[in-house]
């Protein structure tokens, strides 16, 4: 849908306008597009006493091809990128509309175990956040607080998320800031986190805290029978193995880093429009073919979606008694890869006014249709080993909403499948995550009412909406071979909103 505040204030007229009255101005965010370069601009980096992460940092640079500047506070990186063969050097703060545009800060954090040493990271925002473009990137790196050695460093790690939440809040101008903890051992996983939060693939995922795992993994018992995931018949399982986990750490020297999913087989549920056609879009262009489902009485809009990206239309009440089965069929031989629940319905009434119908339709096409169709596709061994499940929750979810009990319900359960199913989906190294969106400009948004729209747009550090594509480039990622390490996790794409934050 059509953000007309946006278009008006970045007019010449609208910008001298909001200016002269103090209104805010959203930014139009720099989104991905293939064929403008996906990383530019210079790093300026920032670390803090005996930093962790700057070799596996270095790889990831080098693989990109980014130039980078050392603060300060990173003298030991200037040695390093240079055994690294990287170009680098000094940081120079820059003024606005000098050129040599400083496009990403990363701070790498890891090495603080002491709340007395927090300090750096003052110094090395003070310093450099002037310098960042516009829709420019923070990353903070630190340590999973659960895993550190003392109460002291726990301490000092978990500080990071008020700041990296608070950057988000005071940069504006189309910035995101997000922190991402590396548990130890798992320093060689970050790279497909960080090319995506510092691409415009990730315009409106700010303020989130992403944690990668080491993931001990126990592999897949001869006779699954030590799954644990309640419900599931997994002894029947006989799960083929997915590209998805071919190199679990690292994705080796000839990995194509432009199309990571290529040969993976997708399913998308609700695919026919709206964010499930972004989704099945975007794993499209990512390389995976995409075979969308969608109600029957949608075929037309899910034809013309899937003829476009040359996948296959399913058409399928995901909530009818014989779905998980239907999907077992058509999947069970091949095997997939990647399944998005994203279908998705609102009937929205204060409680008091609510039916049994809608409490109980919502529910069940939102929350327990997709259990029903993990638990037959686990128990089929149709979900190949190294699989990738993504679903789709809300803000809602977190926060409630008025008029909401039914959708919120069903949302919040879909953060507690996430949380429950990571664990004992390890053993065949499924992981298994969420987005919750925020305000998405779609067809489901475009029915509110404008007073709750507008409020919905601009409650957030970008001021405006998302769009479907920003939801399906954070699914992609969550989808990647290269996210082995994240999972259980619910990231939300809503621009930083202040519901439920
Ligand atoms: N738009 C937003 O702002 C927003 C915010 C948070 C979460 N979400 C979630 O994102 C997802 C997609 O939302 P959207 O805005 O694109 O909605 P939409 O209504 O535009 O699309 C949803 C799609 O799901 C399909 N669907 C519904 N019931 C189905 C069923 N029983 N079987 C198969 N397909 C079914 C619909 O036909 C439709 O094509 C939903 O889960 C929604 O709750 C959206």
């Amino acid at each position: 849908m059509n953000d007309s505040y946006l278009n008006f204030v970045n007019s010449p007229f609208g910008g001298r306008l909001v200016r002269s009255l103090g209104l805010p101005k959203p930014e139009v965010l720099r989104r991905y597009r293939a064929d403008r370069p996906e990383f530019d601009g210079i790093v300026a980096l920032g670390a803090a006493r005996e930093p962790q992460l700057l070799d596996s940092f270095a790889d990831v640079i080098r693989r990109i091809g980014i130039t980078t500047v050392a603060h300060e506070s990173a003298a030991p990186w200037i040695a390093l990128a240079q055994r690294h063969g990287l170009m680098t050097g000094r940081f120079e703060p820059v003024e606005p509309g000098q050129t040599g545009r400083v496009g990403a800060l990363v701070f790498d954090a890891s090495g603080i175990a002491d709340s007395s040493q927090l300090e750096p990271l003052h110094a090395f925002f003070h310093d450099t956040l002037r310098s960042l473009g516009k829709c420019g990137r923070i990353v903070v790196l630190g340590r999973v607080p659960e895993t550190c050695a003392s109460p002291r460093q726990w301490t000092a790690q978990r500080a990071l998320e008020g700041l990296t939440r608070s950057l988000g809040k005071e940069a504006r101008r189309g910035i995101t800031s997000n922190l991402v903890y590396v548990e130890p051992g798992a320093d060689a996983r970050i790279e497909a986190t960080l090319r995506f939060l510092l691409s415009p693939r990730s315009a409106y995922v700010s303020g989130q805290v992403i944690r990668i795992e080491a993931q001990a993994n126990a592999g897949l018992p001869a006779d699954g029978s030590s799954t644990g995931i309640a419900g599931s018949d997994l002894t029947n399982a006989a799960p083929s193995s997915s590209a998805l986990h071919q190199d679990d750490y690292g994705l080796g020297a000839n990995f194509d880093w432009t199309l990571p999913l290529s040969g993976l087989r997708a399913v998308v549920t609700g695919a026919a429009r709206g964010i499930g056609a972004a989704i099945a879009g975007v794993l499209t262009a990512q390389g995976a073919h995409v075979t969308g489902v969608d109600i029957p009485s949608a075929i037309e809009a899910l034809d013309s979606t899937m003829r476009k990206l040359s996948g296959t239309a399913l058409p399928l009440d995901i909530a009818a008694p014989d779905a998980p089965a239907a999907l077992v069929d058509a999947f069970g031989e091949a095997g997939i890869d990647i399944i998005v629940h994203n279908a998705g319905i609102t009937k929205d009434k204060t409680i008091a006014k609510m039916t049994d119908a809608a409490w109980q339709n919502v529910i069940d096409i939102n929350l327990s249709a997709q259990e029903r169709i993990d638990d037959a596709l686990l128990a089929a061994g149709a979900l190949r080993e190294g699989g990738r499940i993504v679903c789709v929750s809300s803000i809602s979810g977190i926060a409630g909403n008025l008029g909401q009990t039914n959708y919120a319900t069903s949302k919040a359960g879909v953060i507690g499948r996430v949380e429950s199913m990571a664990a004992p989906l390890r053993e065949r190294r499924i992981t298994i995550n969420a987005v919750a969106p925020g305000f998405i400009e779609t067809q489901m948004t475009a029915k509110m009412p404008l007073a709750l729209r507008e409020a919905g747009r601009r409650m957030n550090s970008m001021s405006q909406g998302g769009q479907p594509d920003d939801v399906a480039q954070t699914i992609a990622w969550l989808a990647h071979p290269g996210s082995a390490g994240v999972t259980g996790q619910v990231v939300r794409v809503c621009g930083q909103s202040l519901i439920g934050a």
